[in-house]
């Protein structure tokens, strides 16, 4: 392993003042895999400092899109031509299977890549013109770069979360500070290195590793900051708005979720099961939009709830490395541990538990836990309201579709929410009355960087990916000019 004891600040990689370090552990078998650079304020006051030198001064928010494109393209080119080294920091950091990890990295490319297409595309800088219905005045609008962004990411999608913050942010023209987890940082530390191989200016971005009460919360609280994009817990979301609140920055919040997801009697059973267990058993649970709340038709209950639990007991656990694993360990301790009480107390509540639970017996190291089933799970108990963030899926019967979307938009998150049937007016009906941002018809959980990507209620603020995405590290400026004669107003 490299050294992981610098951030990187103003195309440099400097020690922390305080020379601080934290360790990063590899959860599949809990040893130290790194001494990781820990910032405190003094480190976050010298990022935030030259980022904003690099958006005052510098030439990257004033360069063409097309400029910009360029070095966002060399960046997917690196972290393409990198994918095997940077998957396999990622199995070793988070836990996830390198399958999956393969196709974060993958997914990373292809963001840095879509957005260089939009900053190439479309010239931010550049004038529309807008009709007033007064022909003595002009107005235009001009799309400007928001600044000094914050990006402050969660640890189940390391890599990724920093792509679909840093490669909209860079391209729009923004500066940024990024700080990752401090369970997962290693890739978003090589993501500087890259940035700076492929001629990013010094302080456009910059990487400071830490933890969240000594390097996130200084981060959002900077004066200096004019956005602050953030993925993570409802809890963090609340100190983000909070410490946002003071200078007004603008914010990003892409929180949490308990998605639902309605399978109807008429859908093909083995697509319901494949896809149910899709979309709460990859990245071992650990997913915001995770479908964790399966409501079936009342007829297909039994039969769905037996097929469902032999193929969960057949999903290969184990090491990210290992051929044929679908599920590895969760990401820390505190986090097997914090899924581990949800369990019990669903089990207090009344929930039945159907399958998993315990940690694997063949797995003494490592912070596994096997797929969990919890059945006729109680509408008010709290594993069926509240994240769990982990491979726990809840079922429940339903009656009638009239039943089916009140369950489902029960709820105070609103991230993703799917349906299965194969009557596709129904799918579309359904699909029109939920209150969530991102909604799946026969399937769950795949993502386009195209499509826009954000919550309802609890579940955020404002939408990452795709045009969306861009426009949030945009503002808008209207030009208005007179080209009357006298106003007249005082002088009449
Ligand atoms: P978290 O929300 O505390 O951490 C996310 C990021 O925020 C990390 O980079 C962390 O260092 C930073 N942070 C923490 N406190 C901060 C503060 N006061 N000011 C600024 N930044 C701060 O999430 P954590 O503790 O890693 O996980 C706890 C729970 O959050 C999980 O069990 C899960 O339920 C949920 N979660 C949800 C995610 C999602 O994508 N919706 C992602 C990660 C966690
Ligand atoms: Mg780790």
């Amino acid at each position: 392993m490299r050294d992981y004891q610098r951030l990187f600040i103003d195309g440099d990689w400097v020690v922390p003042i305080h020379r601080g370090v934290f360790e990063s552990v590899d959860p599949s078998d809990e040893s130290v895999l790194a001494q990781v650079a820990a910032a405190t304020a003094e480190d976050i006051d010298l990022a935030v400092s030259a980022a904003r030198r690099a958006f005052d001064k510098g030439d990257w928010p004033r360069l063409k899109g097309g400029e910009r494109a360029k070095v966002l393209r060399r960046i997917a080119q690196s972290i393409r031509e990198r994918q095997q080294e940077l998957a396999a920091i990622e199995v070793r950091d988070n836990g996830k299977p390198l399958p999956e990890a393969l196709w974060d990295i993958a997914d990373a490319a292809g963001c840095f890549d879509y957005y260089a297409g939009l900053a190439e595309g479309a010239d931010i800088l550049s004038e529309q013109s807008i009709n007033v219905p007064d022909e003595r005045f002009s107005c235009s609008v001009i799309k400007e770069p928001v600044g000094v962004v914050a990006a402050i990411i969660p640890w189940n999608f390391p890599l990724l979360m920093a792509s679909w913050k840093v490669a909209p942010a860079l391209a729009a023209g923004c500066t940024v500070v990024l700080k990752p987890s401090e369970l997962t940082p290693l890739t978003a530390l090589e993501l500087a290195d890259i940035a700076h191989s492929a001629g990013l200016p010094a302080g456009v971005l910059n990487v400071v590793s830490g933890l969240g009460r000594d390097a996130g919360a200084p981060l959002a609280d900077h004066v200096d900051v004019d956005k602050i994009a953030f993925t993570g817990s409802v809890p963090t979301g609340q100190k983000i708005m909070q410490a946002a609140a003071s200078e007004i920055k603008n914010i990003s919040l892409e929180l949490g979720g308990k998605s639902p997801f309605v399978i109807f009697a008429d859908s093909d059973l083995d697509a319901a099961v494949e896809w149910i267990l899709f979309g709460i058993f990859w990245n071992q649970g650990q997913v915001c939009s995770a479908t964790s709340r399966v409501l079936v038709e009342r007829e297909l209950y039994e039969p769905l709830l037996m097929r469902l639990v032999t193929a969960a007991e057949k999903i290969q656990i184990g090491q990210g490395f290992t051929e044929g694993v679908k599920l590895g360990p969760l990401v820390s301790r505190d986090q097997l541990e914090k899924v581990l009480k949800a369990i019990a107390v669903g089990q207090e509540e009344g929930a039945r538990l159907v399958a998993g639970g315990t940690r694997p017996h063949h797995l003494p190291k490592g912070y596994y836990l096997a797929p969990t089933i919890f059945a006729d799970v109680p509408e008010d108990s709290s594993v069926w309201r509240e994240e769990i963030f982990g491979p726990v899926v809840c079922l429940r019967a339903f009656d009638s579709e009239y039943e089916a979307v009140r369950l489902a938009n029960d709820s105070s998150f609103g991230l993703a929410a799917a349906v299965m049937s194969r009557d596709t007016e129904r799918c579309e009906r359904v699909a029109r009355q939920f209150r969530a941002g991102v909604i799946w018809i026969n399937c769950s959980q795949p993502t386009f960087v195209e499509a826009p990507w954000g919550g309802y209620k609890r579940s955020g603020i404002g939408r990452e990916l795709g045009e969306w995405g861009y426009n949030s590290y945009l503002e808008i400026k209207q030009i208005t000019q007179y080209n009357g004669g006298s106003w007249g107003w005082y002088s009449s």
